[in-house]
């Protein structure tokens, strides 16, 4: 565990404006100054600029939460990884389950994505996770196994150092309902395990691997005492300063 770096990254997800983002990244500051994990925020792609000039100088990182994985060029509506490293934005969210579920994002994009990002010389936070029929049919590692595998083909062993996975049940997400420390620590060891046969024991062991779902304040501090959950992405608790400040605390 000590082999890699903890970080809680926040996923905004479709909330805040600008003045809102503000707000909360003022708040936010003094709360995080003194956390030794990495701090991540990623926000909609609206509030990049409040966000990037808002934390220069400290130590939150920013990151948007999609990136197309074209360079230009006919794509209404979609964002390039140059745009966003242009900008100074260096992380991105690629995968999340809601791409998955609403946006048409497969594995094959996500690899695609993810590709493009880690050329841009962004850092990913690759999102992966079962549905509860999966986990019911008893599946999971075989869906996770496949979603890192898409995810990573491609990739050198020196471009995977760039990788966060977030493992994401995806009947955790926004409900309420959260893995237990035990479930999320099987799933994230696998994870592990997966980029250990993948490329090798050293850069599994270095991988920043978080879990998400439902993680907040109260249950946060289980989760990271475990040996393979190295941080957490967040959702609902991200939103607010001071509960995101416990995560960060407790990392
Ligand atoms: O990407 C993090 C998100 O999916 C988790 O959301 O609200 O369950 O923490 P939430």
């Amino acid at each position: 565990k000590a082999l890699r770096k903890a970080i809680i990254a926040g996923n905004w997800k479709m909330n805040k404006n600008r003045k809102e983002a503000a707000e909360l990244i003022n708040a936010l500051k003094p709360i995080a100054a003194d956390k030794t994990c990495g701090v991540i925020i990623c926000v909609p792609f609206t509030n990049l600029e409040t966000a990037l000039s808002l934390t220069e100088g400290t130590n939150i990182e920013v990151g948007a939460e999609n990136v197309h994985f074209e360079k230009s060029g006919a794509f209404t509506g979609e964002i390039s990884a140059d745009m966003l490293t242009e900008m100074g934005v260096k992380y991105v969210i690629v995968g999340h389950s809601e791409r998955r579920q609403y946006f048409g994002e497969t594995d094959e994009t996500v690899n695609k994505r993810t590709t493009a990002a880690i050329e841009a010389g962004m850092t990913v936070i690759l999102c992966v996770g079962e549905t509860l029929a999966e986990r019911e049919l008893g599946i999971t590692e075989e869906v996770v196994a496949k979603q890192v595998k898409v995810a990573l083909h491609g990739l050198t062993a020196d471009q995977v150092k760039n990788i966060v996975i977030a493992y994401e049940p995806v009947w955790a997400i926004g409900t309420g309902k959260t893995a237990t420390a035990e479930q999320a620590e099987e799933v994230c060891a696998f994870i592990r395990a997966t980029v250990a046969s993948l490329y090798d024991q050293a850069i599994a062991n270095g991988m920043t691997i978080q879990y998400g779902g439902s993680m907040n304040e109260k249950n946060c501090a289980e989760l990271l005492a475990k040996e393979n959950i190295d941080g957490g992405l967040i959702g609902g608790a991200s939103l607010v300063a001071e509960k995101f400040g416990v995560l960060l605390a407790e990392a």
